[in-house]
């Protein structure tokens, strides 16, 4: 089954050989774009619209049950977000139904995927026992398609700090690895230490998985440092980032995933996305939709505010919301559309991707196709 998509007004492809006024999808994935009509099954006129790969969402927590509304209310009353209300989710998660979460999951990715979101990664981190663990990976790995084990969230009530990274590298890493394809630490006061961040990620890493790091997210501290040090794939946040940070990001293959919805839910700065774009970092847009943080899985309200308040021109904040977050999770097959590329297309109901920040708040999604299937 083939889908010519034709008509295309303006096409971003994030691939500088391949241009042209139409895709041509067969299966899952793109077959030919360029100039032209060849035949296909079905044809589908955009009628001049703008055209660019699904969002890329590299940073979500979609596994909890619960609400966080008025820990929001007060924060936006004055008082500071810190990392202990995640223990609020952690139980009313542990207390919910497979059923509940599943249910949960599929309504965010399904609100996610109508915003134009066609890839989504999602982490583990609001069990915080190996039982709980385990589950929220087995129900992540149905629903989307990345999953990423994030048992060193916070150290829950009835343990030590020390006990608990034993257990998170020990036990728990055992039995949630083969669940997973990436390990995360949130390396951050009140959360895990340097020490403490290193030991589970290098655990992570003798078991096979990839490494992204939560850094630099409430205060300058050694996320950066060592999720470069490490490799590891993303390090996500990066509010917070001393010129040498800047410096080693911009010389490594490590990711800088700037969450500018959190920043803006959690009243902290914008992160400095111009420093690390004009040093050569590699940026990658992403929502951080969680109930506590940043409750939004809407792609383009952070390509909107990196845009208007972040000073990223409207190509770069693209590009850091679908190849980003495709390098962030090291895979060259989505955030671009080329033959051989996963068919993720979405279609805006504008003539220009510059209408995402010149009509701020307007939903401009049109038509979706996820892997060859259109959802929209
Ligand atoms: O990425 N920073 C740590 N984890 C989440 C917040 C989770 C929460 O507050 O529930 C984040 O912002």
């Amino acid at each position: 089954m083939s889908t010519l998509i034709t008509g295309i007004g303006e096409l971003t492809t994030n691939d500088p050989e391949v241009s042209g006024t139409a895709l041509v999808l067969e299966g899952d994935r793109v077959v030919w774009v360029g100039d032209g009509e060849p035949a296909a099954d079905t044809r589908v006129d955009v009628e001049g619209r703008a055209v660019l790969p699904g969002w890329v969402d590299s940073h979500t927590h979609l596994v909890f049950a619960g609400d966080r509304t008025a820990e929001f209310g007060a924060r936006m009353a004055g008082k500071p977000y810190t990392a202990g209300g995640i223990a609020v989710t952690v139980g009313a998660t542990r207390a919910a139904s497979d059923d509940e979460l599943a249910a949960n999951l599929k309504r965010h990715i399904a609100e996610a995927v109508s915003q134009g979101t066609t890839y989504v990664e999602t982490k583990t981190g609001y069990g915080l026992s190996v039982v709980d663990e385990v589950r929220s990976a087995k129900l992540a790995r149905e629903h989307a398609d990345e999953v990423t084990f994030l048992g060193a969230h916070l150290v829950p009530a009835g343990t030590t700090a020390d006990d608990y990274v034993d257990l998170v590298r020990g036990e728990m890493l055992d039995a949630v690895a083969p669940h997973v394809r990436w390990a995360d630490v949130f390396c951050e006061t009140g959360a895990f230490d340097e020490d403490q961040s290193r030991a589970v990620l290098e655990a992570a890493a003798a078991k096979g998985l990839g490494l992204r790091v939560h850094g630099n997210q409430l205060g300058e501290g050694p996320g950066v440092r060592l999720a470069v040090d490490l490799g590891a794939a993303s390090v996500d946040h990066c509010t917070y980032l001393s010129d040498k940070d800047v410096e080693l990001l911009a010389g490594s293959d490590t990711v800088a995933t700037l969450l500018p919805a959190c920043d803006l839910s959690t009243r902290q700065p914008l992160p400095n996305a111009r420093g690390l774009l004009d040093a050569g970092a590699t940026v990658a847009l992403a929502s951080n939709c969680n109930p506590g943080s940043s409750y939004t899985s809407s792609m383009a309200f952070c390509v909107t505010t990196a845009v208007l308040q972040m000073r990223m021109s409207v190509e770069e904040a693209v590009r850091a919301a679908t190849l980003g977050g495709a390098q962030a999770l090291r895979r060259d097959d989505i955030g671009v559309l080329r033959p051989g590329a996963r068919a993720d297309v979405h279609v805006l109901n504008a003539p220009s991707t510059t209408h995402l920040a010149y009509r701020p708040g307007v939903p401009l999604t049109r038509a979706v196709w996820r892997a060859g299937v259109r959802v929209l």
